[in-house]
């Protein structure tokens, strides 16, 4: 059967690409040889594919899993509530390290116990929380509950890279991988990038260790997102080159100093856009990711850009989705070469 032959490092990131492109075979199991990790699949993949996300194709059998039943099974057979409960759990969730989030709905709040303990089981998770609403306000900040353990400080491993955070009250957007892998496979080395939307280090990371930037100017607003952006950068090891610099990125010194800006922010990045153009240089790249209205995409994107970039020329290199947001409403990312 056919193999995705991948390094240890990268196997969990490429292990959830190719489950979520439903090319993986659930009923196999996963080898571990030496430095690197075998995932069955049951298709080709498309071209190109192996490449955009770093493993090889190669012959070779792995072992069938012995009695293979879903997690989402073991759960509602752990839980031992009602069916009309049953019904309410869901079958989808987000694990950050040890930490387990789960969107539980408020009718089966009095069944939240017997389900945190049901999932914490079946997933491994020492704590369990509850995202009672989307995230909100400037720092992106998440409405949690706790639904077992006390403590969301948690280390989570993605492409290789260590991001610690205290769950319950910053946000990982695992949904944005497709674009913090792009970034990881640049090649970046001599470049000086400003991250203007930093967080704990979503781009700044890839970018210092995978894409080997030469320094990171990585810029962020809230305290205690900065307190876990300097932590992770001395757990990554890329005190030498990532410069994390707490405030407002509008405040940044500079211009013309990057050769590469990233803006991994949503709904008002418009309003920071005249900031990248001040801080790129010529021949740079501004990485411009903003949501949209599909029915206004991309007229409103490149009236933002020309309103912003002032007497400086450009050409937009690439467009394109880096996840859905809501019904009618992508978030999308504009590559933006700068070219005077
Ligand atoms: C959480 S990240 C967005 C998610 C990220 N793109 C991802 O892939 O998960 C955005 C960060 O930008 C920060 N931020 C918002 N406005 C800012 C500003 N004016 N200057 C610097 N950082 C800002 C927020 O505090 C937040 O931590």
């Amino acid at each position: 059967m056919l193999l995705a032959k991948v390094s240890r490092e990268r196997a969990e990131a490429v292990r959830k690409q190719l489950f979520k492109r439903r090319l993986g075979a659930k009923d196999r199991r996963i080898l571990r040889e030496g430095e690197h990790v075998f995932i069955p699949l049951v298709a080709a993949p498309p071209p190109g594919l192996a490449g955009e996300l770093g493993f090889e194709l190669t012959e070779g059998e792995t072992r069938e899993k012995s009695c293979y039943r879903p997690p989402y099974d073991l759960v509602l057979e752990e839980a031992g509530v009602p069916d009309a409960v049953k019904a309410l759990l869901p079958r989808r969730w987000e694990m950050l390290g040890d930490v387990l989030i789960l969107r539980l709905p408020e009718d089966a709040r009095d069944h939240f116990a017997e389900a945190a303990r049901a999932y914490a089981k079946v997933l491994g998770a020492r704590t369990v929380l509850r995202e009672r609403a989307h995230i909100d306000g400037i720092f992106r900040t998440p409405d949690m509950e706790f639904l077992l353990g006390d403590d969301a400080v948690t280390v989570h491993l993605e492409n290789g890279i260590l991001y610690k955070l205290d769950a319950s009250r910053l946000m990982f957007s695992s949904g944005n991988i497709d674009e913090k892998m792009r970034m990881a496979a640049l090649d970046c080395r001599g470049e000086t990038v400003v991250d203007m939307f930093a967080g704990i280090g979503y781009f700044t990371l890839p970018l210092a260790m995978h894409a080997r930037a030469s320094r990171v100017i990585a810029c962020e607003i809230n305290p205690l997102a900065f307190r876990y952006l300097c932590e992770n950068v001395e757990l990554n090891r890329v005190g030498e080159v990532v410069e994390p610099v707490l405030g407002d990125n509008r405040e940044l010194s500079g211009e013309r100093i990057a050769d590469r800006v990233v803006m991994g922010y949503v709904r008002t990045t418009g309003e920071h856009l005249r900031d990248a153009f001040r801080l790129v240089r010529k021949g740079g790249t501004i990485h411009y990711q903003d949501t949209f209205p599909l029915e206004i995409f991309p007229a409103r994107a490149l009236e933002n850009l020309s309103a912003a970039a002032g007497d400086r020329g450009y050409e937009v290199a690439l467009m394109r989705e880096v996840k859905s947001y809501s019904p009618g409403v992508s978030h999308m990312v504009l590559d933006v070469r700068v070219l005077d």
